[in-house]
């Protein structure tokens, strides 16, 4: 995954996104959803990873995944993530993650924050991974299933957790940022 690239999320994508979106949860959020969150909540960003080139030279590639966040003065708080079903185990996620927690913690957040199922395993092994806590517990979060979401937090300090090695190589900077 070395010529990904990260870009921020356009209205056009959101075909693409969709139906990633629509076969990663069982309550998907619907196109409205990321219309509203494109164009105006104020505190999101929404990111898209690509492939570098389509079939076609100078096309842009295919979308593998995207990783939607509120940014709240100085806290980050993922909302959506997911990677392509046919293109997960391959670090897409992770890449997605450590690009754009080190974009904003090098613009000034300070923490980052999540809500995970407690059965998502692929989900909670990477956020360890990456140094995210356990900090509370939500009973009954999630509506459809009732399941419980854990609350995750890292610190986004000068010593955040990726920035020694990590098995995916360095965090780039996102292009165009
Ligand atoms: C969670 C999710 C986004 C992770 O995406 P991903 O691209 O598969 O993540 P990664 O490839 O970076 O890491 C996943 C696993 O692949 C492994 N991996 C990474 N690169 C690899 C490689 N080159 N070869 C083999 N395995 C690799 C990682 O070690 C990790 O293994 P682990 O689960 O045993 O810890 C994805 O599973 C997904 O879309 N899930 C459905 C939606 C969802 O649950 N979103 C999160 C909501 S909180």
């Amino acid at each position: 995954v070395s010529d990904l690239l990260i870009e921020p999320m356009r209205l056009g994508d959101l075909d693409e996104v969709l139906a990633i979106e629509r076969v990663s949860f069982t309550n998907p959020w619907s196109r409205q959803a990321f219309v509203y969150e494109l164009r105006e909540n104020r505190v999101a960003r929404l990111w898209v990873a690509r492939a570098p080139s389509g079939p076609v030279a100078g096309e842009p590639g295919s979308i593998v995944g995207y990783l939607c966040l509120w940014l709240i003065a100085d806290e980050v708080h993922v909302t959506n993530f997911a990677v392509r079903p046919e293109e997960r185990h391959r670090g897409i996620g992770r890449r997605l993650l450590v690009t754009l927690l080190e974009l904003y913690r090098q613009d000034g957040a300070t923490r980052a924050g999540l809500e995970v199922r407690v059965g998502n395993q692929p989900a909670l092994r990477l956020y360890e991974d990456l140094g995210f806590r356990r900090v509370g517990l939500r009973k009954g979060y999630y509506f459809d299933t009732g399941e419980d979401a854990l609350l995750m937090e890292v610190s986004l300090g000068a010593a955040a957790p990726w920035a020694g090695p990590v098995r995916s190589g360095n965090p780039e900077r996102a292009p165009g940022v």
